[in-house]
């Protein structure tokens, strides 16, 4: 009787964000655990996020934005960072034939310019192969951060005022954001980060002015399942969005 109580108000609160952010972290912490290097942590990571992609849009999830590599990870030793940047050209090579048959677009957001010409080839094909997909979109924030996207986002509008194609005055909240690299999309309204780190790291900051933080720090990204999504999920329907209001 009590397990069935408990079950009716788990099905009650459950809710799926619209847009879903999170921040994949612990992966050097999880290979230290077993005594593996860092980059071991990275390569499960992968695989983590591959099955968790599926199971968001499995589960209703319109955008998922994923941070994988951030403006300062440059700052890591150069092997990790090869390793990552490995990681990410093998994922691309073998999701372009996976793509045909998930309902899937893909799209990269972050200055792609400073990665190897290769890699930003097979991110052109993968955002070209799925472009007319329907399902969820999946943003992959790659060379990402959230200061250096709005930098350029007021570097877009101010060519644009000079170029005598808008007036400053007309600037407002939509014209930044329609400046973004995630222009038409949606806010964020849950961002997700394991591994106990109780910050944004310059994630998504202007899209995640109302959203909710869902902070795990009792699991490291590799381990991460679908029954931790599952407990996000449960806890976002818990939350009171108020957006200012009563
Ligand atoms: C996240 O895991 C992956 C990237 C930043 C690329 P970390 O590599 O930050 O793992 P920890 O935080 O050191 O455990
Ligand atoms: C944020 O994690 C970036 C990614 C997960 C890709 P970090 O591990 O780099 O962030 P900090 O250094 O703990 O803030
Ligand atoms: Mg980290």
């Amino acid at each position: 009787m009590l397990f069935k109580k408990k079950k009716t108000e788990v099905a009650e609160y459950r809710k799926v964000p619209v847009h879903l952010g999170i921040i994949m972290d612990g992966n050097g912490r999880w290979a230290k655990k077993r005594g593996l290097p860092r980059q071991a942590g990275h390569v499960t990571g992968a695989q983590v996020f591959r099955k968790i992609t599926k199971y968001c849009e499995k589960c209703g999830v319109s955008y998922l934005t994923v941070y994988a590599f951030s403006t300062e990870n440059w700052r890591r030793p150069q092997d990790e960072v090869d390793a990552i940047m490995n990681l990410l050209r093998q994922y691309l090579k073998e999701s372009l034939a996976d793509f045909q048959q998930e309902n899937i677009r893909t799209r990269f957001i972050g200055d792609r310019t400073p990665l190897s010409q290769d890699i930003q080839e097979l991110m052109a094909e993968a955002e070209q192969t799925t472009a007319h997909k329907t399902g969820m979109t999946l943003n992959i924030a790659i060379n990402y951060g959230g200061r250096q996207e709005i930098a350029y986002a007021a570097r877009r509008l101010a060519e644009k005022a000079a170029a005598g194609e808008i007036v400053p005055d007309s600037i407002d909240e939509q014209a930044v954001e329609d400046a973004l690299f995630t222009e038409g999309q949606p806010p964020v309204d849950l961002i997700l980060r394991p591994s106990g780190e109780y910050r944004l790291s310059n994630f998504l900051i202007w899209q995640s002015a109302y959203a909710e933080y869902v902070f795990m720090d009792d699991i490291l990204w590799p381990d991460f399942s679908e029954k931790d999504l599952e407990r996000a999920f449960l806890e976002f329907g818990r939350r009171d969005r108020r957006f200012g209001g009563v």
